[in-house]
């Protein structure tokens, strides 16, 4: 069915596309007896696949990504296509548009997408509202994605972490500091020791007073050096956060097949070319924390082994974002069914 769409989609440009998949999806699902049907075509469910990680327990261990929900306002519909959990985001403080578009392209030749949308998020307010009056989850685990404004200084980015962290606290499961996405110019300066440290230190203690404090996990890029991700390893060790996403995007261009003009545009690469990296990522660091804390495993997942492979590696749980784009959203139950044969 996907393979009959793709082509009109593909057609679109890639920014249109998306709100043309999921504005449709939205209107779909308001008709009678749709939810059904979708739960009948993408939901698999099945005990074998549950996991309790960090705490929480997940229907299944696979995701959607940051970046496809930005604004928590498809959580339901993306939700309907089988998704475990889901993860909302990246928010800021403040409303703000991101780059200028066009700021997201397709390479076919790789399968993969590059993207400087920037943190394009009309504001964690509006994030937080909707997610207060999405109250039938049915067993889905939601994240929040925290970021930073791209005027706030980096000096005072953790003021930023904090609002963010306050005001989504009671409407998500557990958090994300993203500190890793190359769109945001000096961002991922965030993930030195020292303001990492700080920022994660002072949600933690921001979380401890709370009665029931929320798992906090930190997304770092997969272009860090193994001295860097020995220095994460340790900040999550010391600080004592829950775990780690692995990876955001590449700034990487090694590889890529795409005609030069598109792997010249500015911004982080996903998908197929990210696979081998980000398991590397994830590999390292479960063999250096020893297995001490979760991973959740993400870059270039377009199959079912693709997924297996960084569960193999150490992650707990999975998340897709482009694999979704080019595959269809079938691709969710296909890995679902995998993991249940593999048991
Ligand atoms: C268009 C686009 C927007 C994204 N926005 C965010 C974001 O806001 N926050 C974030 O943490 N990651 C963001 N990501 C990164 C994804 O969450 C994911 O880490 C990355 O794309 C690798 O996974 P994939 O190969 O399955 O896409 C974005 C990715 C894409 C393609």
């Amino acid at each position: 069915m996907y393979k009959l769409v793709k082509p009109l989609f593909f057609s679109l440009d890639p920014e249109t596309a998306h709100y043309t998949v999921t504005g449709g999806l939205k209107r779909f699902l308001k008709i009678w007896g749709s939810q059904k049907l979708m739960k009948a075509s993408f939901s698999y469910e099945n005990p074998a696949l549950e996991r309790t990680v960090f705490g929480i327990k997940f229907k299944n261990p696979v995701g959607l990504a940051a970046g496809f929900d930005k604004n928590a306002e498809f959580t339901q519909e993306m939700a309907s296509l089988g998704f475990g959990f889901i993860e909302i985001g990246t928010v800021t403080p403040r409303p703000q548009p991101g780059n200028d578009k066009p700021r997201m392209f397709r390479l076919v030749k790789d399968s993969a997408l590059i993207n400087r949308m920037g943190f394009n998020n009309q504001g964690v307010d509006v994030a937080a509202l909707r997610l207060k009056y999405f109250t039938e989850r049915n067993g889905l685990i939601i994240g929040g994605n925290i970021g930073k404004n791209k005027t706030t200084l980096n000096e005072d980015a953790v003021h930023d972490y904090v609002i963010c962290f306050d005001k989504l606290f009671e409407h998500v499961d557990y958090f994300v500091v993203n500190v890793s996405s190359p769109n945001t110019p000096g961002l991922r300066d965030l993930q030195e020791k020292e303001p990492l440290k700080r920022i994660l230190n002072t949600l933690q203690q921001r979380n401890e007073t709370h009665e029931t404090p929320k798992p906090i996990l930190l997304k770092i890029a997969p272009d860090l050096t193994d001295s860097q991700l020995d220095d994460i390893v340790e900040i999550v060790i010391d600080t004592n956060i829950a775990g780690v996403i692995a990876t955001n995007t590449t700034i990487q261009r090694e590889g890529l097949q795409s005609q030069t003009s598109l792997i010249n545009e500015a911004g982080g690469v996903s998908g197929k070319p990210l696979a081998v990296r980000s398991t590397e990522v994830v590999r390292y660091l479960a063999e250096k924390s020893n297995h001490r804390f979760p991973i959740i495993g993400v870059g270039g997942i377009h199959s079912p082994a693709d997924a297996l492979a960084k569960l193999q590696a150490g992650a707990s749980l999975v998340q897709i974002y482009t694999g979704l784009i080019y595959e269809g959203p079938q691709l969710v139950k296909h890995i679902c069914k995998r993991l249940v044969q593999k048991k």
